[in-house]
């Protein structure tokens, strides 16, 4: 296992009650029981510290976890979960876009797509808004152990394909199984290649000041 420690911080809906900006953080995002808790489980090596279920709608709240106290791994609700009454998709809507459009440390949205599925309009409406904001994602396929590892690639291939409608370039994508286990140790080597470049979004640097300043 690539990580050392992971440890539960805080649950929110409210983004002025978020931890300090001043560490990389990560978030995974998808629809309700694609497996977004149970993939950060395995790849924590942590059971139970993320709340899974087999009904959807578990997870609630915008939950941090700190990692090798270096970095966040952000656990969300999912969407498209058509028990979920209007008033509360709404407030879905509302808390989670303005998490992801205002969280100035948040590096990538890692989008979390059931491997299992012909692509969906949900997903790639959500994958555009994403393009449309402005907010970097790469793709992690679920569930591989559910089926055949042609069928998740011909899986993969089609959302590809059908991302390719919309962007110019698809994003990274990666294969993963909560349950065996797999495909989590290239996400975390992703995210640690990304945390070299972090700078600290609190501390402004003025370049140009510092520049004239020397001349
Ligand atoms: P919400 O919090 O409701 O949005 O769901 P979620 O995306 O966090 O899903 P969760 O991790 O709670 O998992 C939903 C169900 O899928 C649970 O019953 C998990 O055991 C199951 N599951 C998750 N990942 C895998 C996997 O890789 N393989 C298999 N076979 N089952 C999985
Ligand atoms: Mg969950």
């Amino acid at each position: 296992m690539l990580i050392k420690s992971a440890e539960f911080i805080c649950s929110n809906t409210e983004v002025s009650k978020l931890p300090e900006a001043s560490l990389p953080e990560y978030a995974f995002i998808g629809r309700s029981n694609v497996g977004k808790s149970s993939l950060i489980n395995a790849i924590t090596g942590k059971k139970g510290l993320a709340k899974t279920s087999q009904k959807p709608g578990k997870t609630q709240l915008i939950n941090h976890f700190l990692i090798d106290k270096e970095w966040y791994l952000v656990d969300l609700p999912g969407y498209g979960f058509a028990v979920t009454s209007k008033k509360n998709r709404a407030d879905w809507e509302k808390f989670i876009r303005r998490y992801l459009t205002q969280r100035p440390n948040l590096q990538c949205v890692f989008v979390l797509v059931d491997s299992r599925h012909e692509p969906q309009k949900i997903d790639i409406d959500f994958c555009c808004w994403l393009g449309e904001k402005g907010i970097p994602f790469i793709l992690i396929f679920t569930k591989a152990d559910k089926q055949s590892g042609v069928k998740s690639d011909q899986n993969m291939a089609k959302f590809r394909k059908a991302l390719l409608q919309w962007f110019e370039v698809v994003p990274e994508s990666f294969l993963t199984s909560a349950e065996k286990k797999e495909g989590g140790d290239a996400i975390i080597e992703t995210i640690r290649t990304i945390n070299e470049n972090f700078q600290n979004p609190l501390i402004a640097v003025d370049d140009e000041n510092d520049y004239d300043e020397e001349e």
